[in-house]
């Protein structure tokens, strides 16, 4: 029999990827949707014929537990999230339910209906994937980054992961549940939302090369981050929760680039010098930022036989190149309403 898998955030970036791999491997794929009128639900159905849809919601405790009873998974993957750092400190309280006691919603429902006590044993029971950040270890005690580096995190939404991340590790040791957390870092894609950095710039490259404007308002432009392709990272979270024994594991390249050098590479991809076009915007910098993430993923390569398969510079160019095609071909880029 096919195995079965609920994904809660089928409707963001790495549900995409994750609902395909899956459904590449022979599951039945379930993808948790909320609202009642969500646009993002029907792009999805588009994308993803044949993803089942159960409606749901992380701040709806009866609704996961609907979910898990009908889904009737092997395997939950908690993708769903407010997943943008500065919303955070405009929402804090909203990123706490969703982001941080979304995860105690969701193991709940899944220790009700396996009827999992404390003490239990993790055999037989369904496994359980908490989409763990790297923004957890915020403000770095040491790099590179590995599953036992302090964290320190420098916002809203990193407290509300670094609370699910030991959660997880608590069901785990307190009811014997299947659960692990995957520590990734930042992973992107022509799927990114197009209010994180990396898409961003491939957007505003874009625009700039076909004549739509004429320049780039960005923050910090010192950050340094681990930068992968999210097509790689979902492979991941599958291996995580096939391995032997639940463990938590790091995910990034072990390579850390600039959002200078991001901004360079994605102009230099569409034959443009960014320093004609690119204007900084204190308004864009973050209250307490996190200067630099770079991962050791070594255990994941060694334990998982894990590889990024991607480079950052085909990513960039990759993301650039999709870019001009979408707004050539009029297609929409689902901006955010975030500057
Ligand atoms: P994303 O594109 O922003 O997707 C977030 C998903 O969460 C969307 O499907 C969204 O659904 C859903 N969601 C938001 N509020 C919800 C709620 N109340 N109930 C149920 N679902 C809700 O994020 P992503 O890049 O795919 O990331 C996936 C997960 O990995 C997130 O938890 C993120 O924090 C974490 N993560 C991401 C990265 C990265 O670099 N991408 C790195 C580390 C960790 P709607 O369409 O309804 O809004
Ligand atoms: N978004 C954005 N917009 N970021 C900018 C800008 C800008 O105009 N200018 C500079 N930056 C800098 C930010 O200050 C940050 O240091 C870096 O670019 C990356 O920002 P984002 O792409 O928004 O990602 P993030 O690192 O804050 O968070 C992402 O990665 C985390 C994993 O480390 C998100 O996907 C999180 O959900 C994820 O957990």
């Amino acid at each position: 029999m096919a195995r079965r898998a609920l994904i809660t955030g089928i409707t963001g970036q790495d549900g995409s990827y994750l609902a395909e791999h899956l459904l590449g491997q022979g599951y039945e794929v379930w993808g948790l949707a909320r609202g009642q009128a969500n646009p993002r639900v029907s792009r999805m159905r588009r994308l993803l014929a044949d993803v089942k849809v159960v409606r749901g919601d992380l701040l709806d405790q009866g609704s996961l537990i609907s979910a898990v009873e009908r889904a009737q998974p092997d395997e939950v993957y908690n993708l769903g999230a407010i997943s943008f750092v500065p919303m955070s400190w405009e929402q804090a309280e909203l990123t706490a339910e969703v982001t941080g006691m979304g995860v105690l919603r969701m193991l709940e429902a899944i220790r009700v209906c396996s009827g999992v006590s404390r003490g239990g044993s993790p055999n037989g029971q369904i496994r359980f994937y908490q989409a763990s950040s790297s923004e957890m270890f915020g403000q770095v005690s040491e790099t590179p980054q590995t599953e036992s580096t302090a964290f320190h995190p420098r916002s809203p939404y990193g407290v509300a992961k670094a609370y699910g991340h030991f959660l997880t590790q608590n069901y785990r040791e307190s009811y014997g549940m299947y659960a692990v957390s995957g520590i990734l870092f930042n992973h992107e894609s022509p799927r990114r939302g197009a209010e994180f950095v990396t898409r961003k710039v491939s957007l505003g490259v874009a625009r700039i090369k076909l004549g739509l404007a004429g320049e780039l308002r960005l923050g910090n432009l010192e950050a340094r981050r681990d930068w992968g392709f999210a097509g790689d990272y979902v492979r991941a979270m599958h291996l995580m929760l096939r391995a032997e024994k639940p463990e938590d594991y790091v995910i990034g390249t072990g390579r850390m680039k600039s959002v200078r050098e991001l901004v360079e590479a994605a102009f230099t991809a569409a034959g443009l010098d960014w320093e004609r076009y690119v204007v900084t915007d204190q308004g864009l910098h973050r209250p307490a930022e996190v200067d630099l993430l770079c991962a050791d993923p070594k255990k994941a390569r060694v334990q998982l036989g894990w590889e990024p398969t991607m480079s950052f510079e085909e990513l960039v160019a990759m993301m650039v190149e999709s870019d001009l095609r979408l707004l050539t071909d009029g297609g929409d880029p689902g901006d955010g309403s975030w500057p």
